[in-house]
């Protein structure tokens, strides 16, 4: 790490991201990028086209590009983007529970920043599809549609439910408190205690899954998911664990819910600290070979400054400082500044077992995501989007 303080780091980052971003923003404008191919973003190229989970992100940078610096060319684009995606509610059987994902970054932000009715009813939309994955008797989220078939789970997929769907809940908060409804957040309350009782361990480790019964609700077993296998522990659903437990503290103030997103931090700082604060795909994987996950250090981050949010005093330092640890290190190795050349973050990785081909050590845009949030929350610049 260079001698430059946290500050001094911050600032110089933080002019290099206008410039970036601005460039970015000429040229990407309203399209739905996912992974650059030679140094340029393609529109839709994620997997699932217009329902894909990723297509939130993209706009979520316009809007907090727009938040921090006013520039009515991030709202242009982002506007045109969220229209767009109107398209996949009509197309609603193609969606699955990451529609959270998919319209908290775009609908709900268009909303909270301009009042459009269009996009309210797009975001009301959205968390009523996700309500109606709710199963009442195992109290939990159904994830998916269709079994993944690179993943060694069961062929019905009714029961089961990711870690990952933490930062689907804000969705089910907000539309309880836009319509004074509290049915959207006693789902997202049950559901997060079924993910508190089954997918975190004692250790603040996390499970990708969790499999059930759908029809009774019994507890099946924990399928290794996108990490390294069984009993491991995914760095990308350990991030999506700290901040989804300290996002649905926020919406509840229920203390256990931050006792859990404290947990599962110190996991993950404790697993980045033995790796100079870079993340390896997976914190439970043989030394060789060596993947690492930089989406999953910047969502990391973003989930220990909200935590920094909701601890007292003498305690943020420890969140904040490591926050700034995983993002400089990942700067120093993962980072392309070049405005010439879309995406930011490098080494971002989908699944440890790449099976599908999808995306070992290659910018994927929920890192950029997390990388712009968490510079503009240090700034105080960021728009509260979950
Ligand atoms: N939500 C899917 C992933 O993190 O890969």
């Amino acid at each position: 790490m260079n001698s430059l303080s946290n500050q001094e780091w911050l600032d110089q980052v933080y002019d290099k991201l206008l410039v970036k971003m601005k460039a970015e923003c000429d040229r990407v404008g309203s399209m739905i990028p996912c992974t650059p191919k030679d140094g340029r973003y393609e529109d839709l190229d994620a997997a699932g086209g217009i329902s894909g989970w990723t297509n939130g992100f993209w706009p979520g940078m316009l809007w907090q590009m727009y938040e921090a610096t006013g520039d009515e060319s991030y709202k242009a684009a982002a506007q045109k983007i969220d229209e767009r995606l109107e398209e996949a509610l009509q197309e609603f059987e193609t969606l699955g529970h990451d529609v959270g994902f998919m319209y908290i970054p775009s609908s709900v932000a268009n909303y909270r920043k301009t009042g459009d009715k269009c996009a309210y009813r797009r975001a009301l939309h959205a968390a009523t599809i996700l309500a109606g994955r709710y199963n009442p008797t195992g109290r939990f989220i159904r994830a998916w549609n269709h079994r993944i078939s690179v993943l060694d789970i069961r062929d019905d997929v009714s029961g089961l439910i990711i870690i990952d769907c933490m930062i689907n809940l804000p969705l089910l908060y907000w539309a309880s408190k836009e319509t004074g409804d509290s049915r959207f957040a006693q789902i997202a309350v049950n559901h997060a205690k079924t993910a508190q009782q089954y997918i975190v361990r004692d250790d603040g480790s996390t499970n990708h899954m969790a499999d059930f019964d759908s029809a009774t609700g019994e507890f099946l077993s924990n399928p290794g998911g996108q990490g390294y296998g069984v009993g491991s522990c995914w760095s990308r659903g350990l991030s999506w664990a700290i901040y989804g437990f300290a996002l649905s503290y926020r919406y509840t103030g229920d203390e256990s819910f931050l006792a859990t997103a404290k947990k599962c931090a110190h996991y993950a700082i404790a697993s980045l600290a033995v790796n100079d604060w870079l993340p390896l795909v997976d914190y439970r994987a043989p030394e060789e070979p060596v993947k690492y996950d930089s989406t999953a250090g910047m969502a990391t981050a973003c989930g220990l400054l909200e935590i920094a949010e909701h601890v007292g005093d003498l305690e943020k330092k420890l969140y904040i400082e490591a926050a700034f640890r995983i993002l400089r290190a990942c700067d120093a190795k993962f980072n392309n500044w070049n405005p010439d050349e879309d995406a930011i973050v490098g080494y971002g990785t989908m699944f440890y077992h790449d099976d599908y081909n999808m995306g070992t050590h290659v910018p994927i845009i929920y890192g950029d995501y997390y990388l712009v949030e968490a510079i503009l929350r240090l700034k105080g610049k960021a728009l509260q989007i979950w």
